[in-house]
């Protein structure tokens, strides 16, 4: 698998020879957090057929079967300070859309913060992490994505069956894991050389693709739910979202979940 994916990585992409390819492994967040703390370099990408122990957002786990997903994690270390990191998910998920794009040929939408959906079905979800220095600059940033590739309607659990897709569900095509796996390498490359320097540019074509806007939307934070409806993206990432009651306030990805009040997204 790891000689296929390298062979479709543009040749100019060094992150191409710092490929590591697991058959299974806990979790590659967790296991490139734990090289990140031993001086593993910028650009070092882990991919694996299947995880044991795979970590969603809000403390959730992630279901990693083997044969049918793409679970890739990859190491940042940006010469920055966090509050100018603030766009890193939307960047990553900005990313993994275009790499669905070229390796898949759908053109999938973002529900906010960083789900990649496709028609009410979820595609594939990103875990972002950030580790600080003790001057409180970034140490490293690790992005994390799963991807549904080539599952089929019951191979998901039934109750996610109505939420979750796959690629090859949704494109109705046979899919690529390495070319999926080989797309995302270049496209989190790409994404890397503008993340400090576009974050303009990069959140303009987020909240192109972000479905969340405009959609009235409930916002769940443990017991609490609140309606309102979701007005743009502020370039932190944050969400910000006008209330029945009529005020106007942010919502940060960390604490809330977000969902469709008619459908799924
Ligand atoms: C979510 O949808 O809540 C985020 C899911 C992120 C899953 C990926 S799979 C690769 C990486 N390793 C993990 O343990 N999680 C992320």
């Amino acid at each position: 698998m790891l000689s296929s994916i390298q062979a479709k990585i543009n040749p100019d992409n060094p992150w191409k020879e710092r490929i590591q390819y697991f058959e299974t492994i806990t979790s590659t967040n967790d296991v490139l957090k734990s090289m990140a703390k031993e001086g593993a370099e910028h650009g070092t990408v882990l991919i694996a057929n299947q995880q044991t122990g795979g970590r969603g957002r809000l403390g959730r786990s992630f279901l990693s079967p083997s044969d049918v997903g793409i679970y890739m994690s990859v190491l940042l270390r940006p010469n920055c300070v966090p509050a100018e990191l603030m766009h890193l998910t939307c960047a990553a998920a900005q990313a993994a859309c275009s790499a669905i794009e070229c390796s898949a040929g759908i053109s999938p939408g973002i529900k906010w913060t960083n789900d990649i959906v496709f028609q009410e079905k979820k595609l594939a979800g990103i875990l972002t992490e950030m580790s600080l220095n003790q001057d409180q600059t970034v140490a490293y940033a690790i992005i994390g994505i799963g991807i549904n590739c080539c599952q089929s309607e019951l191979d998901f659990p039934e109750e996610i069956r109505g939420f979750a897709g796959s690629l090859s569900m949704v494109s109705g095509k046979n899919i690529d894991r390495a070319a999926v796996a080989a797309a995302m390498v270049d496209a989190f490359y790409q994404m890397d050389k503008m993340l400090l320097s576009d974050r303009d540019s990069i959140m303009e074509s987020y909240c192109h693709k972000c479905i969340t806007l405009g959609q009235y939307i409930s916002i769940v934070r443990g017991d609490d739910i609140q309606h309102g409806k979701a007005l743009s993206v502020r370039d932190d990432g944050a969400l910000i979202v006008e209330y029945d009651d009529g005020h106007v306030s942010a919502v940060n990805s960390g604490e809330v979940s977000i969902r469709g009040m008619y459908h799924y997204v």
